[in-house]
């Protein structure tokens, strides 16, 4: 089995960001002068995965704004010699073959993967969270494909993260496996966010996963969990009871960027990492 898709949710109401999100999704948030979105479809794309879903919402219209073609834009920086600004408007629409179907009200990660079974098929999947920019030399997704390709398993991205944070997140509770290119994990059971005192492990599910298409059919038996939602982590320990389900603790560095905290420290490390902000940025924080 191979890979192809990726399916990329959107259709959440943001209310960690209200009240931005009142008016415009919260995977339009800039980090600097590009959308968190763009990262996410960008790390698809690097690993391979050129036919990717967006589900979105009422409210989303500027997502399909900003990967589609812009011909007055393009016009006013053609005339006015802009080239590069020409490049990167123009590149952005021609990223990839994005499609996007609505969810029509937000029940919970699997109710808005389901929305594209039909697209999906049956093929095994690729779904990336939006709140997770991951930082890495091979792209965190390349790497789940990597598990995939050898063990035709369904595999989730995952993290150690300080027991206070847990909360947060699936809790996975899993055996090391062996592997000679990996850290890999077989999972046995996973807390969508527990308390901190409760929790079974502190590692944490990360935004990135790969499912065999028979997730889809766990997905429908899944009923609402933590907040009334349903949840990822229900479906996934409904799949592991018939499939192996691995967890990888992925190389790279991570970003919550739908946390405010996260957000912030994105935008940090992202504008020292541009020589035309660094020294500019270091020298304001030497005065706070
Ligand atoms: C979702 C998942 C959770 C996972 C997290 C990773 O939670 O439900 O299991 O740990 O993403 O970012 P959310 O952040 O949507 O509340």
């Amino acid at each position: 089995m191979k890979v192809t898709k990726a399916v990329i949710p959107a259709a959440g109401l943001g209310t960690r960001f209200l009240p931005v999100t009142k008016a415009m999704p919260k995977e339009m948030l800039p980090i600097i002068d590009t959308p968190a979105i763009h990262y996410v479809v960008k790390e698809a794309i690097d690993s391979g995965l050129d036919d990717i879903i967006i589900i979105t919402g009422r409210g989303k219209r500027a997502v399909e704004d900003y990967f589609d073609e812009s011909p007055e834009l393009e016009m006013h920086l053609r005339s006015s010699k802009k080239d590069d600004l020409l490049h990167l408007v123009s590149d952005i629409a021609s990223m990839a073959n994005i499609h996007y179907i609505r969810q029509k009200s937000p029940k919970g990660l699997p109710d808005a993967i389901l929305a594209a079974e039909k697209h999906i098929g049956a093929e095994p999947f690729a779904v990336l969270l939006g709140d997770d920019i991951i930082v890495s030399q091979t792209p965190c997704t390349t790497q789940l494909l990597q598990v995939f390709d050898k063990y035709q398993s369904s595999v989730i991205a995952v993290q150690d993260v300080p027991r206070e944070k847990i909360d947060r997140y699936g809790a996975v509770t899993a055996t090391r496996v062996p592997d000679p290119s990996h850290e890999l994990y077989l999972v046995d059971h996973i807390v969508e966010k527990p308390r901190p005192q409760e929790a079974p492990s502190t590692l944490a599910a990360i935004g990135r996963y790969i499912f065999t298409p028979e997730m889809l059919e766990a997905m429908k038996h899944t009923k609402p969990g933590v907040n009334n939602e349903l949840q990822i982590a229900d479906s996934l320990n409904i799949l592991s009871k018939s499939q192996k389900v691995y967890a990888c603790a992925f190389k790279g560095r991570r970003y919550d960027v739908g946390d405010k905290l996260g957000y912030v420290q994105a935008i940090i490390d992202f504008a020292l990492e541009k020589p035309e902000l660094r020294d500019g940025i270091l020298s304001h924080m030497k005065t706070r």
